[in-house]
């Protein structure tokens, strides 16, 4: 299982295992951060679960659907890094990301 980090909104860094198979939506919530609310429970129909994403990755990661695409369109806070996490499902590449929390819309 990859070691990933989760950087919180206030800048606070926690490495946590990743399991693969899951999404990074649910081991970020699995690990008790609180601020990824993931309101529709990974359906990719809130965007709550939004994240930046280490620009050393941004281009390892699985490509982005056109819904999941559009749903970013509606955070004031999408840069060229942002993906949902819901969206994103966690593999052993991944070892060593860094995340990072989006401020909330
Ligand atoms: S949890 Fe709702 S879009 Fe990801």
């Amino acid at each position: 299982m990859p070691m990933i980090t989760v950087i919180s909104r206030s800048g606070q860094e926690t490495e946590v295992e990743a399991e693969t198979g899951r999404t990074l939506m649910e081991v970020i919530r699995d690990n008790g951060f609180d601020e990824l609310l993931a309101l529709c429970g990974g359906c990719c129909s809130c965007a709550t679960c939004h994240v930046h994403v280490d620009p050393d990755f941004a281009d390892k990661l699985p490509a982005m659907s056109e819904d999941e695409n559009d749903l970013l369109d509606s955070s004031d806070h999408r840069n060229e890094y942002s993906r949902l996490s819901c969206q994103v499902p966690v593999d052993d590449d991944m070892a060593g990301l860094r995340v990072t929390i989006a401020a909330e819309d």
